[in-house]
């Protein structure tokens, strides 16, 4: 993750609620809540949140569970507490945070997204597994994953008590093979009686692959399993979310329950297999060859937002993702 927090965790996040409105996350909070009770032993009613950000989704969950809030921005945790007033607030990075005391869920949303190295990414499943009681739940809802990725662009924004907010913003992943993709915003803050301003900020993202989450998981300790993400505004199959089950008695205990572990698909762990020089250049041609066909679908004209993507331009970009990662991991 980059040293610093981006702007509008830190001295815009004043503006938060105009870019994201918290009442615009109920439905997505439900499905986290329902994956979660449905992985756990028993009606969870602790919850520890890494990364919790202005509190959107707590807001709803808060009703069925009580949480605890962390967060690395101050500014953020000031904010979550106007709509969370109720709720324990504590700052902590989410790679490092010990707070010597378990819970029946840990949940981590999108704040995960800013975990751009694999020994990031697994320090905080680590934390969540710390915090996680035996037969407990953590659940990880990545914004994206190596599989689903697309280039996007979107806007939006909201009006407040004598200021507004418009945004732009593109996802992009320059490097396809770095294992990081770029966020890019441009927001345009109103305030009434000044002169309006933009401000421009890029924030690197984590993008991982389905197979790196679930052997990242196993490795922490977690029986780990990929679940649908189900939304009314996400086609259906387009995103997933990790499950992780903290086994209740051996690192090795499988005991899983509740109909999302049924949809929930097993981890297939990559085998090495020894290499020579020359399959290695081989490989190495390949993937280019197939970075060049990506990169030529990407730029083409009809390839501008993800919601216009013709079906069978999509699967083709994800085979050759997924062709590329098993290139470079085999
Ligand atoms: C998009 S916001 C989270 C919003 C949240 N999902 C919600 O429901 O409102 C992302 C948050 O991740 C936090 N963050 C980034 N890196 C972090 C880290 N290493 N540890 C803890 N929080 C972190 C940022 O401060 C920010 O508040």
């Amino acid at each position: 993750m980059a040293d610093q927090l981006p702007r509008r965790y830190t001295d815009l996040a004043d503006w938060y609620y105009l870019l994201t409105a918290p009442e615009e996350y109920a439905e997505e909070a439900e499905f986290y809540w329902r994956a979660i009770a449905d992985a756990s032993d028993g009606a969870p009613r602790t919850l520890l949140e890494l990364g919790s950000g202005g509190g959107a989704n707590a807001s709803h969950y808060k009703h069925n569970v009580a949480p605890t809030l962390t967060d690395l921005s101050p500014q953020m945790l000031a904010l979550s507490q106007t709509i969370n007033p109720e709720c324990e607030h504590i700052q902590g990075d989410m790679r490092a945070l010990r707070l010597n005391r378990t819970f029946d869920a840990v949940f981590v949303h999108d704040a995960i997204c800013y975990m751009t190295t694999e020994s990031d990414l697994r320090r905080a499943m680590q934390t969540a597994f710390e915090h996680c009681r035996p037969g407990g739940v953590a659940l990880f809802a990545p914004d994206d994953t190596r599989e689903n990725f697309a280039d996007t662009t979107d806007h939006g924004g909201h009006d407040g008590e004598g200021r507004a907010l418009r945004y732009l913003q593109w996802s992009s992943d320059p490097d396809p093979l770095d294992g990081t993709y770029l966020y890019e915003f441009v927001y345009v803050l109103h305030e009434d009686g000044q002169p309006t301003r933009t401000v421009y900020e890029g924030h690197d993202c984590g993008l991982f692959s389905r197979a790196h989450w679930l052997r990242l998981l196993k490795e922490v300790g977690f029986n780990p399993s990929a679940l649908p993400f189900e939304h009314s505004e996400v086609p259906p199959g387009s995103l997933e979310v990790f499950v992780g089950v903290k086994p209740s008695g051996g690192r090795s205990s499988s005991k899983r329950c509740g109909a999302s572990n049924r949809l929930a698909v097993r981890a297939e762990l990559p085998r090495a297999a020894p290499t020579s020089a020359c399959l290695w250049y081989f490989r190495f041609k390949f993937c280019k060859f197939l970075w060049r066909i990506e990169q030529r679908l990407r730029n083409s004209r009809w390839h501008n937002r993800r919601k216009n993507h013709h079906g069978d331009e999509r699967r083709i970009l994800r085979l050759i993702d997924v062709m590329m990662r098993q290139a470079v991991q085999t």
